[in-house]
């Protein structure tokens, strides 16, 4: 049987390219099989990540299913004993020109072939209620981490009562600290700008519990009806949604009390669960989205209202699109000033700008900035 799998998993892998991402193959081609049990499914799974977390130690020339064999060796002898992969072989975890864009440190290139953990945001105040239904959770702290969770067992979260029931959504712990860190007040006026599936605009709605308002948009529809099923499911009602594609034309002259720019970015953050963009990211593309990052955040400057905030962030941690976009920005808008934010990785301090690393969270990498534009 496990030939067939490794069969279903080489197929995956001979689609998968730039446009079309290995997890997106591998949901269509699941999908398409007839009679696969969790497990097989599961199999399949984790022989395709583990073929692109372990590609810079595979020899290219051999059979793709001897490859494939030797990755989940690889895979299983680094869980079993991380020091089995020398120090001066981990930086081929990345592709050679990693080094120019982004702080590359053994932590980081270690943290990235270890497995993603699985991080749920409960509804604000529910997060141990939630850990005793679900049970295997791990709280991730005290105050707003309170409802952070860590679910270490291994049901279909997708299928339990209380996914339906909306008492909690899958989000990345560091996808969280940006909710967290918009702080959005009840009864304010938010704009989430690149509002995609709507993972912070779900958290900012149930931060403001329920009140005030909260536009939502992106440039691609099929996101923002992704998003409606999602508020639904979570039975939040105060946003709106709209298209915008990132121009000087805005979807609404309202004016806002808080922007979130979670912006189109390279993804480095999340090279530990998304191995395969590794392999398909480039250098150019990195240039191009700070340019497109910038144009994004500068556009919606206009409509923050005196004393209103705006907050940056992308699951990248390149030099270009973090450091080099803040600067940008601060330099462009003289009425903006930066905004320190609470830090979470050290209770009761703020900071500047919020460097989230995988292998300091557990998490994905992210980065985010604040500004506050003058009364
Ligand atoms: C990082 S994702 C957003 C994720 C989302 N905030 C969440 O938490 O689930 C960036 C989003 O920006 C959108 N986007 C990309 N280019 C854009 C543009 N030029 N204008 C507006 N949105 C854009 C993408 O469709 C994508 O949904």
């Amino acid at each position: 049987m496990s030939e067939q799998l490794l069969s279903i998993a080489e197929r995956v892998i001979a689609r998968a390219n730039r446009e079309r991402p290995a997890d997106m193959v591998l949901r269509e081609e699941l999908r398409g099989q007839k009679g696969m049990t969790r497990d097989d499914s599961r199999f399949v799974s984790e022989t395709v990540f583990a073929y692109y977390r372990w590609l810079g130690w595979l020899n290219r020339k051999e059979p793709m299913e001897q490859q494939l064999r030797n990755a989940r060796k690889l895979k299983r002898s680094f869980q079993n004993d991380p020091q089995s992969i020398p120090e001066a072989e981990l930086s081929q975890a990345v592709p050679a020109w990693a080094k120019e864009h982004v702080k590359v440190s053994p932590a980081w290139l270690k943290s990235l072939q270890e497995e993603p953990k699985l991080w749920l945001r409960a509804r604000p105040g529910q997060g141990k209620q939630l850990a005793e239904k679900l049970g295997e959770c791990w709280i991730a702290g005290d105050g707003p981490l309170a409802d952070v969770l860590r679910y270490e067992g291994t049901e279909d979260l997708f299928r339990t009562p209380e996914f339906h029931a909306g008492e909690f959504e899958l989000q990345d712990i560091s996808s969280q600290m940006v909710g967290l860190a918009c702080a959005p007040s009840p009864g304010h006026t938010w704009w989430d700008a690149c509002a995609g599936e709507g993972g912070k605009t779900l958290h900012i709605c149930d931060l403001m519990q329920n009140k005030g308002l909260v536009w939502a948009s992106d440039r691609a529809d099929w996101r923002l009806k992704k998003l409606k099923l999602r508020t639904a499911r979570a039975k939040l009602f105060n946003y709106r949604s709209a298209l915008w594609d990132g121009g000087a034309k805005l979807p609404t002259k309202t004016r806002f009390d808080g922007i979130l720019v979670d912006a189109p970015c390279s993804g480095l953050g999340t090279w530990q669960r998304n191995p395969h963009a590794r392999w398909t990211m480039t250098p150019e593309d990195i240039r191009e989205l700070s340019e497109v990052q910038k144009r994004l955040v500068s556009n919606t400057v206009p409509v923050l209202k005196p004393g209103g905030r705006l907050i940056y962030s992308v699951c990248t941690l390149t030099h270009a699109e973090t450091t080099e976009v803040a600067e940008a920005i601060t330099k462009q808008f003289p009425d903006l000033k930066i905004h320190p934010l609470m830090n979470p990785m050290a209770a009761g301090t703020t900071i500047d700008q919020l460097w989230f690393w995988p292998q300091e969270v557990g998490g994905n990498g992210m980065f985010v900035c604040a500004w506050e534009k003058s009364k």
